[in-house]
């Protein structure tokens, strides 16, 4: 038998001797997760005995972040926007950067329904969103809690990522209005007439809706053939976001091991130099996006100067970038013309 404090000080002093980096949160967080407990508790109890098995599941857990394993992978969960998301290694662990995107996004569109003249309160009633590279699902899903009006597409190339996204969605009860799709950045994205028969498309294939799942794939003389969206077809986004991955290949030296060891390569590079996503992605928005919808796009450290002079006239206005915490240019959002 051993007591809260030990065992937090004992994992804690392993974590420190191996240069793990926020190493006490990392030691709480392990020993929070194995009690079941908050840090409230842990720290009001200091005396509380814990038991030879927590202690040892505690110091396995302590090994396998001391060798390199993200926190997030060990706990299974990670916070975003005040929500908690479960995360595994097929998807990217949500950053807090990211929440940048999502506020730019409730902001511009916020500015949009004052200059129509529309109600100050925006609850999204009616807007169609589509989340380009969805992973965990945070960006979908902290915007379906924070527009509960509106409908929301969210696509991944992983059939494993949406997986996990399909699960922290309904672990907010927001499955119903969250549409997951597996293609290639915007290729899937259906009609109007397809979203409103509720049909979803995956990979080549026309499913019913994820609660119908354990359904046969509607292919064949029964499916619905809708045709996924093209730029001759009328634009149905009133919003595209995105978190594409970002990071060169060339700086896959300069990652921390948590990050270049254990999160998916897909989720990371987006080529050589990093920024190789953004051309079709702004591409084919512009296609997808209502005139006065919406682009947001979260940048990698060194985006800017690539991605930037890709959202010109006539086809975008209003371009602007939003730093970071660091100083770092992290979001860029522009309006179609
Ligand atoms: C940087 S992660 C962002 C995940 C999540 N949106 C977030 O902000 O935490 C990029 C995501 O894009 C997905 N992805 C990579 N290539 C893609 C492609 N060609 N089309 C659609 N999604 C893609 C990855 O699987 C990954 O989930």
């Amino acid at each position: 038998m051993t007591d809260v404090r030990t065992t937090l000080k004992q994992g804690l002093a392993r974590l420190r001797d191996e240069h793990v980096s926020s190493y006490t949160l990392a030691a709480e967080l392990l020993l929070l997760h194995v009690l079941g407990r908050d840090r409230t508790w842990i720290y009001s109890h200091p005396e509380e005995e814990i038991s030879s098995t927590e202690a040892d599941r505690y110091f396995a857990l302590i090994a396998r972040r001391a060798n390199g394993e993200p926190t997030q992978h060990l706990t299974g969960k990670q916070e975003f926007w005040g929500l908690e998301f479960g995360v595994t290694p097929d998807v990217l662990i949500p950053r807090p950067e990211t929440e940048h995107l999502i506020e730019v996004a409730l902001d511009r569109l916020a500015v949009r329904e004052l200059r129509a003249g529309r109600k100050q309160t925006l609850t999204g009633e009616g807007l169609r969103i589509a989340d380009i590279g969805t992973g965990s699902g945070c960006i979908a899903i902290a915007l379906a809690k924070e527009l509960s009006g509106a409908t929301i597409y969210a696509t991944d190339i992983s059939s494993a990522a949406l997986a996990v996204a399909k699960r922290n969605a309904a672990r907010h009860a927001v499955a119903d209005r969250i549409r997951f799709l597996e293609c290639n950045l915007l290729d899937g994205l259906i009609d109007r007439a397809a979203a409103n028969a509720n049909i979803c498309v995956v990979g080549a294939q026309l499913y019913p809706e994820p609660e119908r799942r354990d359904a046969a794939p509607l292919l064949g003389k029964d499916a619905p053939h809708e045709s996924p969206v093209t730029s001759h077809q009328s634009p149905s986004f009133d919003l595209i976001a995105s978190n594409p991955p970002y990071i060169g290949r060339r700086e896959a030296a300069t990652l921390m091991r948590e990050v270049r060891d254990h999160e998916p390569e897909i989720a990371l590079y987006g080529g050589e130099e990093g920024y190789e996503f953004y051309a079709g992605l702004i591409a084919q928005s512009a296609a997808h996006l209502k005139p006065s919808g919406i682009l947001v796009l979260e940048l990698g450290h060194n985006s800017l100067p690539a991605v930037h002079p890709l959202l010109d006239a006539p086809t975008w206005t209003n371009v602007a970038v939003t730093n970071d915490l660091a100083g770092i240019p992290r979001v860029l959002a522009a309006e179609r013309l």
